[in-house]
């Protein structure tokens, strides 16, 4: 199958450019000082840099012939490199930029590297060929930057073929079994690698009977898959069912201590091998919401995380277990039982028990992709345990991309959160092992990565809403970059999305989306307690009791009086004792308890004055109403704009406004109204109320 330099062969002569492989020790005729061993040299021309992201609009524009003296000139290596000014360490990933005499050089750390500072240079444009500039170096923060699918073979007759998709079918299974035609994945694994996204799950992890077979008879498919990820340096995943030996392997027991069990997943992963010898290893979701586990066989999680670590170890792969373990048989009567606690009292404990190939794949709030969460307490209490952090760019809780909701500043706020007390040890700086970004992580373990739930499909526009596109193209970016602004990011987005666009394209899309999630929050449950989604309708729309007497573990105890979730130590269910200083007394005191997670830690009356100093029953009213007036506004902004962008995107983002300011309104009057009733407190503004 082709390789990531074949990649960087065919994007540099689709720029008209060409690629020259020096064998080892050979210096480099235009860059005299860089010497190296097994340098890859690039040369493209300067315009068709420039032109590129215009090209993604016209692909099928020719190429504009190389300019002699205006080279960009890319280098990779394998090894060491040794530069002018003395010897420069390269990890596979990084890219060193620099620009003199009107040659562009780039440099890999290896192809990866080269390929990413190819795409650099496609991003920055004619900014990449201005003025002499000294080296500029960029790497990953995130070693790992996945992204999972939740896609399925078969189509669920509620669910669709996508867990949570909303963007129509998968982009890799149509008709019962994997496409023949995998054109619209070659074109997403570019798209990933120009992110910097480098592993890709490609089943939901909620394994079903088609699916799980993924795994042995759907091996030489799998292979298709990542015969085309490969290029773009991306590796490829399977959800698997812990299951598998009994329900694939035809074994009696799926038990972590059973000989024959263990043999059985030591066979498997040789099969997988020998057909992708690059495979990135299993993702697995076991005893989370019926999913099968150890549990059955009264063994641990990492009894079972590390019985297929074991058997991947030989092959270099790497087990990525979640964390997302809960009880969903929960009786709503018994309020001492806790979900934001569960996956801390299973997993803490642990610390220290898996096996080094193993990465505890943690969502970033102890419930569940909520629009606001705290930070989930694993994140701090397992120094001994390779982490990675989970987002989900699937738009389930934040308005299924019927909603314009820019998840970029949510993100942002998760990787540079502080969990310790001398601040140097963000969430980035945990799953990135990066000495000196941040702070160091703790111990000796490699990194373990970022993740997140893709939010593409067989869509025309990938997303179903177009502007969810953005949330894609943040996600690859803060992975690499946690410190990154994500206006900044979204502007970058725009530009090379909407390229030569009249200015008013660019500010109206700033005015939309910059505050947008913020904007949804303030529509949506209030004040960190969370769901208040329609069960009914999928986690769309507003049901304010939907959960409130389920199995789900997921309340906000509303009474006449007040609002919220006791979660302090002193009196409720001392989930706020699970974080570390300074976090268990922020949170448990309600004095120094954030506005927005309030109803988060504390059970209030309704007359409780917040920070902000407005009440929160007002608080409620107010945000609410005045949220649907800022969503009212984008309606004849974007309107304004038709004639500006494509008119069938023009369109669907129309069509979507409409449905968001319709559900934004519903969201309003349902929440107003039922507080209203709930509490009896008028609201000040006199505001329509039902
Ligand atoms: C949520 C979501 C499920 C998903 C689960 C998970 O509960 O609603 O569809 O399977 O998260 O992350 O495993």
């Amino acid at each position: 199958g082709a390789t990531v330099v074949d990649e960087v062969r065919r994007a540099t002569a689709a720029h008209g450019g060409s690629l020259t492989v020096l064998a080892p020790g050979e210096v480099l005729p235009d860059a005299a000082s860089v010497r190296s061993h097994d340098l890859v040299l690039l040369v493209a021309s300067r315009a068709a840099a420039r032109d590129s992201a215009a090209a993604r609009q016209a692909p099928e524009r020719a190429p504009q012939p190389p300019h002699p003296n205006d080279a960009l000139v890319a280098v990779a290596t394998d090894g060491a490199l040794v530069a002018a000014d003395g010897a420069l360490g390269l990890s596979p990933d990084m890219f060193v930029r620099a620009h003199a005499d009107g040659t562009t050089v780039v440099v890999g750390g290896a192809a990866t590297g080269l390929l990413y500072g190819l795409h650099d240079v496609v991003r920055l444009g004619e900014d990449a060929f201005g003025d002499d500039a000294p080296p500029v170096r960029d790497l990953p923060v995130a070693p790992v930057r996945m992204l999972d699918h939740w896609d399925n073979i078969d189509v669920h007759p509620v669910m669709g073929q996508v867990e949570r998709g909303y963007a129509g079918g998968s982009i890799f299974y149509a008709d019962g079994r994997v496409r023949e035609d995998l054109s619209r994945v070659a074109d997403y694994a570019r798209l990933l690698g120009s992110i910097g996204i480098n592993a890709v799950a490609i089943n939901n992890v909620n394994v079903h009977r088609t699916e799980a077979r993924l795994l042995t008879d759907g091996l030489a498919d799998v292979a298709r898959v990542a015969d085309l990820f490969r290029p773009h340096g991306v590796r490829t995943y399977l959800s698997v069912s812990f299951a598998s030996p009994v329900v694939l392997g035809g074994l009696p027991t799926s038990d972590p201590a059973d000989p024959d069990v263990q043999a059985w997943w030591a066979a498997a992963a040789d099969r997988v091998y020998a057909t992708i010898p690059d495979f990135g290893g299993f993702v697995v979701k076991a005893d989370s919401e019926g999913q099968p586990g150890p549990f059955a066989y009264g063994r641990d999680h990492a009894d079972g995380a590390n019985l297929l670590a074991r058997a991947l170890r030989p092959h270099g792969g790497t087990v990525f277990w979640r964390a997302f373990v809960y009880n969903h048989e929960q009786d709503w009567r018994d309020r001492r039982t806790d979900r934001a606690r569960a996956a801390y009292d299973h997993f803490a404990p642990l610390d220290g028990r898996f096996d080094e190939n193993v990465v505890l794949q943690v969502k970033y709030g102890p419930i569940d992709f909520q629009t606001r969460e705290p930070i989930s307490p694993v994140l701090a209490a397992m120094p001994r345990t390779r982490l990675a952090v989970e987002l989900q760019v699937t738009q389930e809780y934040t308005g299924h991309q019927k909603h314009v909701c820019y998840l970029g500043p949510l993100w942002s706020q998760v990787l540079t959160f502080p969990l310790a007390e001398d601040a140097t040890r963000d969430v980035a700086a945990l799953v990135s092992g990066l000495p000196g970004r941040r702070g160091t992580p703790s111990g000796d373990l490699p990194a373990g990565g970022v993740t997140a739930v893709s939010n593409v499909g067989d869509d025309e526009f990938w997303t179903g809403h177009p502007l969810a596109q953005a949330n894609l193209y943040a996600y690859g970016r803060l992975a690499w970059d946690p410190e990154a602004d994500p206006i900044g990011l979204l502007d970058e987005w725009i530009g090379l999305t909407f390229p030569g666009a009249d200015p008013r394209v660019r500010e109206t899309l700033h005015t939309l989306m910059d505050g947008s999630w913020l904007t949804y929050e303030a529509y949506t449950a209030p004040l960190g307690v969370g769901f208040m989604v329609d069960p009914g309708r999928m986690h769309y729309g507003p049901n304010v009791d939907g959960y409130e007497y389920s199995k789900w573990g997921t309340y906000h105890f509303a009474d006449r009086d007040g609002i919220g979730v006791d979660r302090t130590v002193a009196t409720g269910t001392g989930y706020a004792g699970q974080y570390p200083s300074p976090w268990r007394e922020t949170y448990e005191d309600l004095a120094t308890c954030p506005d927005e997670l309030l109803l988060f830690f504390h059970h209030v009356p309704y007359t409780h004055v917040l920070h902000s100093g407005t009440t929160v029953i007002q608080h409620i009213y107010d945000t609410r109403a005045d949220a649907v007036d800022v969503v009212e506004s984008w309606v004849p902004a974007w309107g304004a704009l038709r004639g500006l962008v494509d008119d069938r995107l023009h369109a669907r983002v129309a069509e979507r406004l409409t449905e968001q300011v319709r559900s934004a309104t519903e969201w309003r009057d349902q929440l107003r109204s039922y507080f209203f009733r709930k509490s009896g407190v008028p609201d000040a503004s006199g505001r329509p109320i039902y």
